[in-house]
């Protein structure tokens, strides 16, 4: 097949990187630009790069550590069904990692599990966007309050989506984004942690000045890769890496030894020039997402989790709950034999990752709602490159399979 729509990733043109070469070549430091333009597109005080959100998490980890007056505190709360990365910051951090269980009908914590957690030994409590879907924050501002914790916002998929006052990454006490491959605005690479607290921002540019920027050969690896994402993400070329297992597209790995660093002059161009396009990034995922969930609701055994009927959300990719671990899979088979990358998304729960059991600070509890999403979870693509075509293609497939 010469056709595959990537399962998620954002458009970069030859010209756009064409122009963060040149721009790259003028003077300034376009990472702090690039940080201060993001930091106040949200409305955040202090803004700093990275190369990564992991990066960016992990220093936000070790600011927190510092001003801590509890030593004690030593364990981060997570949702059980996430992006192994959040796990691979607060591993390398030296903390200890407490999953709590997600309500599936909603990719937002389960509140009565969060609310029974102990939270003695808590430093800080991670909310996090899964595909856009802004989790309750009203209610983890309270559960932060009262138990004396830092919110932390994981806006690694929801840059430029709000709850209508205020923009997701402003919500905790201290937010994140990543620019990675995926999503809503890519850099190929790259993270931005964001504050409204002095001390915190203070500790937070102090780590980040350990951190180097990328050398001469970084540099120019990182352009190569750029430029191949650029080429074969359109849908006439993707076929070719897709039918390239051995390169691990779209895999996600638990991984504390991730490299360290400040985001590149070339990737913050690049996100300088493709900032200006959120908006219509983001309506254009808005959009497809309501045409998909138009098309797709009438279906017998399936299910949208986290819609909200008051406000239509930009999703990153559009989340589809089967019945089954067995549906899921034949539905990410036929779609992907019509060219459609449907994803599976993460390979388990946060608590089954292999490897994982030392960082943990719980172990025995009941994961129900993420084993639930991780076995019958399917993510549907919501990028610029879908056509009405590929809506049709993924409404046939989908009516047409048996769901148990
Ligand atoms: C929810 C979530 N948090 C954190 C991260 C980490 O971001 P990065 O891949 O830029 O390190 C990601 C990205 O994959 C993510 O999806």
């Amino acid at each position: 097949m010469f056709f595959f729509q990537p399962p998620a990733g954002v458009p970069i043109s030859l010209g756009d990187i064409a122009s963060a070469i040149r721009r790259g070549a003028d003077e300034g430091s376009p990472a702090s630009r690039f940080a201060r333009l993001v930091g106040d597109f949200v409305g955040a005080e202090y803004a700093f790069d990275f190369n990564s959100g992991r990066t960016a998490l992990l220093t936000i980890l070790r600011a927190l550590t510092e001003i801590s007056e509890d030593e004690n505190r030593n364990i981060v709360v997570m949702p059980a069904y996430t992006c192994f990365s959040v796990a691979s910051s607060i591993a390398r951090s030296g903390l200890k990692i407490r999953p709590c269980d997600v309500d599936p009908e909603t990719l937002d914590y389960d509140y009565d599990k969060l609310n029974e957690t102990n939270f003695s030994n808590v430093i800080a409590l991670i909310g996090c966007s899964l595909f856009g879907k802004l989790p309750n924050w009203h209610r983890l501002r309270h559960i932060a309050d009262d138990n004396n914790l830092f919110l932390i916002d994981d806006a690694a998929q929801s840059f430029g989506c709000s709850d209508g006052r205020r923009m997701s990454g402003t919500m905790g006490d201290v937010g994140f984004f990543s620019f990675g491959r995926g999503k809503n605005l890519s850099t190929y690479s790259g993270g931005i942690a964001l504050t409204d607290n002095p001390e915190l921002a203070s500790r937070i540019e102090t780590i980040s000045k350990s951190l180097q920027y990328p050398g001469f050969a970084g540099r120019v690896v990182t352009l190569m890769k750029m430029t191949t994402y650029a080429i074969l993400l359109k849908p006439e070329l993707y076929w070719i890496p897709n039918s390239m297992p051995f390169l691990g597209l779209g895999e996600t790995l638990f991984d504390p030894d991730f490299r360290l660093a400040r985001l590149g002059n070339l990737q913050a161009c690049l996100g300088e020039i493709k900032f200006s396009q959120i908006g219509l990034l983001n309506s254009v995922r808005e959009n497809i997402s309501r045409q998909l969930m138009e098309r797709l609701k009438g279906i017998p055994g399936l299910f949208i989790p986290g819609t909200d009927s008051e406000r239509p959300i930009p999703y990153l990719r559009l989340p589809v709950l089967l019945t089954d671990r067995e549906t899921r899979e034949t539905a990410i088979k036929r779609l992907k034999q019509h060219g459609i990358g449907a994803s599976s998304m993460y390979p388990s729960t946060i608590d089954q990752i292999p490897g994982i059991e030392k960082y943990l600070a719980n172990t025995g509890d009941d994961f129900n709602g993420a084993r639930s999403l991780s076995d019958r979870l399917v993510t549907l693509p919501t990028h610029p490159y879908m056509r009405e075509k590929d809506i049709d293609t993924i409404t046939q497939v989908l009516t047409k399979i048996r769901h148990n």
